[in-house]
C-alpha cells in the first residue's frame, strides 16, 4: 500500500474492484485502499477476497461472478454510491483459431467481454449520480495480435472498443478508461507456464520477458499505480483513453 498525502488521492471516493482477490485486482485493492478510497473487492473467490478486506481500511468484500447477472445485481443493491468502477476480472486461453472450441471461446467472451458490459450497465445509475470514473483492464492483446492468443485477443480488442463508446456516449457524465497492460507478473501468468509450459517454465519464462523491450514482465503494483491515477481527480481531462503499460512492448 502506498502512502502518499500529495497527489493523486482518492479520499472520500467508493471503488469497486472485479476480480479483486487476485493478482492485478489485489494490487489495485491495496493502492486505492493506499490513496483513501473505500473498497468494495468482489470476486469469485470469497476467502482470499475477504482476508484482503480485513487487512485494509475501509474495505469490504463481495462474492461476484461477473458473468451472472443476479450475482452482479445483488451487489448493485446493496450499494448506495459509487465514484469508481475497475471492470479487472479475467481469465486467459492459448490457441489459434483452430483450437478455440466454441464452449471456449463463448467462455471468454462471457467473462472478459459480457461481463464489463453486465457490470458497468448494472452500476451505471451510481456511477452517473457521481460522474463517476471507469477504467476497464484490457491487455496489448487488444491493440497487437499475439500468435496463439485468438479468442483472448479478440476479448480484449472488445473491451477497448466498449471503452470508446462508453466516452462517445457520456463525455461530461462518467469518465471511461483502458489500461493496456504487458505481461504482468500474476497467477494468471503462473497459471499459464503451470498449465501450457509445465516441463519448460523457465524457457517459456524467458520468452515472456522477452516479449517486453524492457526484458521483464510487468509488476501488479506498476499497473496499479497507474489505475490510481487514472481514478484521480488530476487526470478530470482523460476519458477515452486507451493507455498501454507495457514495457515498450507495442511501441515496436
Ligand atoms: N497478468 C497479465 O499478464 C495480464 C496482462 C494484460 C492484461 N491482464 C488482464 O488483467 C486482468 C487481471 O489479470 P490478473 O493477471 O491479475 O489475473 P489473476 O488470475 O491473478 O486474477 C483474476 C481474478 O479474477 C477473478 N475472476 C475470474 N473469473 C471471475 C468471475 N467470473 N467473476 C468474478 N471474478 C472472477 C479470479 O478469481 C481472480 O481473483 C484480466 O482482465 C487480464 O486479462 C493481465
Amino acid at each position: 500500500m502506498t502512502e502518499n498525502k500529495g497527489a493523486f488521492r482518492l479520499d472520500g471516493k467508493r471503488a469497486l474492484v472485479t476480480g479483486g482477490a487476485s493478482g492485478i485486482g489485489e494490487a489495485t485493492c491495496k493502492e486505492l485502499a493506499g490513496a483513501g478510497a473505500a473498497g468494495v473487492f468482489a470476486d469469485l473467490n470469497l476467502d482470499k477476497d475477504q482476508s484482503l478486506a480485513a487487512g485494509l481500511p475501509d474495505a469490504t468484500a463481495v462474492l461476484m461472478d461477473v458473468t451472472k447477472l443476479d450475482s452482479i445485481e445483488a451487489v448493485a443493491a446493496k450499494l448506495d454510491r459509487l465514484d469508481i468502477l475497475v471492470n479487472n476480472a479475467g481469465i486467459a486461453h492459448v490457441g489459434d483459431i483452430a483450437h478455440v472450441e466454441p464452449d471456449d471461446f463463448d467462455k471468454l467472451m462471457e467473462v472478459n467481454v459480457k461481463s464489463v458490459y453486465l457490470v458497468t450497465r448494472a452500476l451505471l445509475p451510481l456511477l452517473l449520480k457521481s460522474r463517476g470514473s471507469i477504467v476497464n483492464i484490457g491487455s496489448v492483446a487488444g491493440q497487437v495480435g499475439i500468435k496463439q492468443r485468438f479468442a483472448y485477443c479478440t476479448t480484449k480488442g472488445a473491451v477497448l472498443a466498449m471503452t470508446r463508446q462508453l466516452a462517445v456516449e457520456y463525455p461530461k457524465e462518467l469518465r471511461v478508461n483502458c489500461i493496456c497492460p504487458g505481461t504482468v507478473q500474476t497467477p494468471f501468468v503462473e497459471g499459464y507456464l503451470d498449465k501450457y509450459h509445465a516441463h519448460e517454465k523457465e524457457k517459456m519464462r524467458e520468452q515472456l520477458n522477452a516479449r517486453q523491450p524492457m526484458g521483464r514482465l510487468g509488476k501488479p503494483e506498476e499497473i496499479a499505480s497507474l489505475i490510481r491515477y487514472v481514478c484521480s481527480d488530476e487526470a478530470e481531462f482523460m476519458t477515452g483513453s486507451l493507455l498501454p503499460i507495457d514495457g515498450g512492448w507495442t511501441a515496436a
